[in-house]
């Protein structure tokens, strides 16, 4: 499985636009998933044989329809789930609970109610570094909620943000533990076009600073685009002929252009609408949705 992703992402680069080589240099496999499968009904696997890896520094989005596993995935990577059949490593250690060390933001925000946005923030951080000194504890704390520009309701509680300020609160508090790995699950689904564009940037700026690894699951077809190195591409499981067929990595795409793209420029990129209309092909006609 592993050769046979290796095998799909070099035979894609080739059918795109040159310019592939524009992916910085990396070490290999720093997450690797081997034969992931998950099944609640026995005999119909959601997905079965998933098999990627992620290199340091590498950011990876997986698209593919709702109910095709892209949660599952991304919780079993963070250790909240644990899969039916398979493994994932990380940095050479096996993947057997949550840790500090992977950032994840939730599809819906998981914030504490009772807690202001600075206390949800400054909980995370004080459980990364217990020792962190109070001065130092808050200057981190607000630089990473200044960060997402949430400054002026550092002192509200979730209840009083809308959906997409709680989920900024989520985003500041994966980063805030500077974690070896981050975990994004449509992290920019509840926001408007202009602060998903803005934060886009700011993730990307970051991203790119500090070699974060990031896996992050998006709808978003330029999204992806924008922010990917390498795009996974997951179907769903369906009724085939001759029976169930589970959903799985149905291709890995290497994003062909490059690394210093922007949002404004993306369109008038050579590759941009080869790569676009692949994905989106992809998703209409072989992505089996139900
Ligand atoms: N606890 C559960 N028990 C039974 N089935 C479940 C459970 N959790 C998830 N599923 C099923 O597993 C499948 C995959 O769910 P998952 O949340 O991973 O999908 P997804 O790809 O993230 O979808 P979306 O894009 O809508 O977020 C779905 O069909 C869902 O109904
Ligand atoms: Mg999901």
């Amino acid at each position: 499985m592993w050769s046979e992703s290796s095998e799909r992402t070099a035979s894609l680069s080739g059918a795109l636009p040159a310019a592939s080589t524009k992916v910085p240099k990396m070490t290999t496999g720093f997450l690797q998933v081997q034969q992931l499968a998950k099944a609640y009904q026995a005999d119909k696997p959601v997905f079965a044989d998933v098999s990627f890896q992620i290199d340091k520094g590498e950011f990876v989005c997986i698209i593919g329809h709702s109910g095709c596993g892209k949660t599952t995935i991304l919780n079993v990577l963070a250790g909240l789930d644990t899969a039916s059949a398979g493994h994932c490593f990380m940095d050479g250690r096996e993947i057997a609970g949550p840790s500090l060390e992977r950032g994840v933001v939730f599809q819906s925000h998981a914030l504490m109610p009772w807690l202001t946005v600075r206390q949800n923030i400054a909980f995370a951080v004080k459980s990364r570094w217990p020792d962190k000194p109070r001065a130092e504890l808050n200057a981190h704390v607000e630089k990473f909620v200044a960060l997402v520009g949430l400054s002026h309701a550092i002192d509200k509680k979730p209840s009083q943000l809308s959906g997409g300020m709680k989920q900024r609160v989520g985003i500041a508090r994966a980063f805030s533990i500077q974690p070896k790995m981050l975990l994004l699950d449509e992290p920019f689904g509840a926001l408007d076009a202009l602060t998903r564009g803005t934060i886009q940037d700011e993730l990307m700026a970051i991203v790119r600073e500090t070699q974060q690894t990031v896996f992050m699951i998006t709808h978003d077809v330029d999204e992806a685009i924008l922010l990917a190195d390498r795009i996974l591409l997951m179907s769903n499981g369906n009724e085939g002929p001759s029976g169930y067929v589970p959903g799985g990595m149905a291709e890995v795409v290497v994003n062909p252009l490059p690394r210093s793209r922007t949002r404004a420029q993306l369109h008038h990129l050579d590759g941009y609408y080869d790569l676009r209309n692949h994905i989106v092909d992809f998703l209409v006609s072989r992505a089996r949705a139900h």
